[in-house]
């Protein structure tokens, strides 16, 4: 069982400067809250309670003002600062001291997913016993993702934004992997564009067999928020699922509780903290 998680949520969002400019991408608002709640809740609902974020060098305190450090949800968060983005893998190198000898799930910190038994889909990913395994969403625009085609439930060749179509499967930003990733992510050479690669990092596991994959159907949706149209793209679905049905998308406290993390006494805290908001108005309603 997957115990720990990384979410990382650094980068310096040049696409969407200036807005990125004094902000970080991932504490911009999807709705009614910061970008980062979203992935956080991903791996809450995975049953992850300890977890790692990364941010970028300079950020740190942005972050900690809405995140410190994870009490008020009953878990254990600690940060990492990147102080460049020198590409995905580099978050198990930064994250060695925290994965230690464990397995480790990540998330990317600009990623949204939702969906109809998408717990359930998430507890049975943080079950594996060895290897790694991808999240695979069918989209409209391969180019701009990572691409794997796929022959039997078995991955068969991944691409990172091919220029040709060689499959509609997206590779989501989230991850599982097995304690050989330190040591894989380590070996990793930078590409032509001066990063270290997520995909050369799963050829590794390709190579030896043991990349699966998991394909979210059509009942799950998975947004990746690169750009500003992508933000208000999503703003609006959790718009018009919050308001439709009344119920918060990524409430983290709401999971806690669910999770059996705090009980409803502490959730008077979180009230306290957020202050007279819509927000805390779900809170209170949670624990009447
Ligand atoms: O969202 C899924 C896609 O994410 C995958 O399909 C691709 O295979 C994968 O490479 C990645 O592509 P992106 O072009 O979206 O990656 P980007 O460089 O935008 O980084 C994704 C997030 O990770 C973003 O929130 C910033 C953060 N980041 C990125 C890098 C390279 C860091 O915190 N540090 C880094 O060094």
């Amino acid at each position: 069982m997957i115990k720990k998680g990384i979410i990382l949520s650094g980068g310096i969002g040049t696409r969407m400067s200036p807005l990125t400019k004094a902000v970080n991408k991932q504490l911009l608002p999807i709705y009614d809250k910061p970008l980062i709640f979203y992935p956080l809740s991903i791996l809450m609902l995975s049953k992850i309670r300890e977890i790692l974020i990364i941010v970028n060098k300079g950020q740190l305190n942005q972050y900690k003002k809405i995140i410190p450090d994870g009490k008020r949800l009953g878990m254990k968060i600690t940060y990492k600062e990147q102080s460049k983005p020198k590409g995905l893998p580099d978050a198990f190198i930064l994250g060695k001291k925290f994965i230690k000898k464990d397995k480790v799930a990540m998330i990317l910190g600009d990623n949204f997913f939702y969906g109809q038994s998408l717990s359930k889909m998430l507890q049975d990913c943080v079950k594996i016993e060895s290897g790694a395994k991808v999240v695979l969403h069918r989209v409209t625009n391969p180019e701009n993702f990572g691409v794997a085609v796929v022959e039997d439930k078995k991955i068969k060749k991944i691409v990172e934004k091919p220029k040709k179509l060689i499959s509609n499967l997206a590779i989501t930003g989230l991850y599982y992997f097995d304690n050989k990733v330190i040591e894989y992510a380590k070996k990793l050479k930078p590409s032509r564009r001066k990063e270290l690669e997520i995909v050369d990092l799963l050829n590794e596991y390709r190579k030896e067999n043991s990349l699966s994959a998991e394909l979210i159907g059509r009942g799950g949706a998975w947004l990746d928020t690169g750009s500003i149209e992508d933000f208000y793209k999503t703003s609006n679905f959790v718009s018009a699922i919050e308001n439709q049905q009344g119920f918060k998308i990524a409430c983290l406290e709401e999971i806690s509780l669910n999770n059996k993390w705090i009980q409803k006494k502490d959730i008077k805290k979180s009230i306290e903290f957020y202050g007279r908001c819509n927000y805390a108005e779900y809170l209170k309603k949670i624990i009447s």
